[in-house]
């Protein structure tokens, strides 16, 4: 099953020599955050306020003048706010409370997390989006920096692997894409998409240990907890082929959602359904970027730190050895024993016909059991 382009998965996708860095050139799609970001930011600016003074009434006057507009306009946006589900009390005679904190992944709140990594510089928050992929995608295309940080409320049309797309109901997950610029070949990805794998599963660790035994690693890079998906990673290339240009890596993490759509439910769980309390997404997604930064400093600069991934991810992973799966690559189906990872992160798989080393598709396993076993509070 080893084919000639480095595809682990479906959307990496490595661009001809003679592609065009960019869209630069090219008349683009507009950009959600070109059409959408001044608005995100007044909104924004209105919340932290509100955060920042949460024991008193803010004045329509005072959050008029930080947005450099009028108490109407204020009104409006506390409208918006509040149908963004965000719990603001008041009126414009008043001024405005916030009855409870909102757990909105904003920039003024995320950035003071994140000091000393390469995410703390440029963070963008949205609302509402289509994909934080396809914005980061654009932006990259754009030149928008490495480190640059995209994160979202709610997706309208989220990415997932191969043709799925990824439920993101507002403010219960976490949707987040970064732009990565590393000095690497296109090869050395997969091995970066499986440390993404590892930095999702220790921030949620840091978080709440007793997840630990539980969290599992499927190859290359979904999170499971009692077999079901907590988190799926989609990593988007753009690259020459003895060189990478960018790389955008989409991590969305099922957070507080107490259920699922029908279809959804027998593959799907979330942290607070596994570990039976709330998790406050600010917290989960600031350990989620440090462990990130962590991953990805020490692959572009540490000579072990490939070999280490490798390592962690089998030890961390029941689906990398002595797994009954079964597997479809672009098309084709394979059914085996997986027999460990070889030297560039490819999964190994011992069929009737020999080992085969798998390049992308999705991992099933041949007897699918669907627990539902939950981690109870302690
Ligand atoms: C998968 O199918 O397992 C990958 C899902 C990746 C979803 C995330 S959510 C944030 C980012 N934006 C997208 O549109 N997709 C990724």
């Amino acid at each position: 099953m080893v084919s000639s382009g480095l595809q682990h998965n479906h959307r990496i996708t490595k661009s001809r020599t003679t592609r065009k860095l960019s869209n630069v050139n090219q008349p683009s799609r507009t950009r959600a955050s070109a059409s959408q970001g001044h608005s995100d930011s007044r909104l924004g600016v209105i919340v932290r306020l509100l955060m920042e003074n949460a024991t008193v009434l803010v004045s329509g006057t005072k959050l008029a003048a930080e947005i450099s507009s009028n108490r109407s306009e204020v009104w409006r946006l506390i409208q918006q706010l509040r149908g963004l589900g965000v719990d603001v009390t008041g009126h414009p005679a008043t001024g405005y409370q916030l009855r409870t904190m909102p757990d909105l992944l904003l920039p003024g709140v995320v950035k003071p997390l994140l000091r000393g990594t390469i995410f703390a510089e440029h963070i963008r928050h949205f609302y509402k989006i289509e994909s934080t992929n396809a914005e980061a995608m654009q932006a990259a295309a754009e030149g928008d920096p490495e480190g640059s940080v995209f994160l979202a409320e709610e997706q309208t049309a989220g990415r997932g692997r191969g043709a799925n797309t990824w439920h993101s109901q507002r403010s219960t997950g976490i949707y987040c894409s970064v732009i990565l610029r590393p000095a690497l070949p296109p090869a050395e990805i997969l091995v970066l998409s499986l440390a993404v794998g590892l930095a999702v599963q220790a921030a949620m660790e840091e978080i709440d240990p007793r997840l630990s035994s539980a969290l599992d690693l499927k190859w290359p890079n979904d999170v499971l907890i009692c077999g079901k998906k907590v988190c799926g990673v989609l990593a988007e290339m753009n690259a020459e082929p003895t060189r990478v240009r960018y790389i955008v890596v989409g991590i969305g993490i099922n957070v507080n959602q107490t259920a699922f759509p029908a279809e959804l439910e027998p593959l799907a769980t979330s942290l607070r359904l596994a570990s039976g309390s709330e998790w406050s997404r600010v917290e989960l997604t600031a350990a989620l970027l440090k462990s990130l930064h962590r991953e990805y400093a020490a692959l572009i600069a540490q000579s072990g730190a490939h070999d280490s991934i490798l390592e962690r991810f089998a030890k961390n992973s029941s689906w990398v050895r002595g797994k009954e799966v079964r597997i479809e690559e672009n098309g084709v189906p394979l059914a085996g024993i997986t027999e460990g990872l070889d030297e560039r992160g490819f999964l190994r798989v011992r069929t009737t016909g020999g080992i085969q080393t798998v390049l992308s598709g999705t991992v099933r396993e041949r007897k699918q059991l669907a627990s539902a076993v939950s981690i109870q509070p302690a």
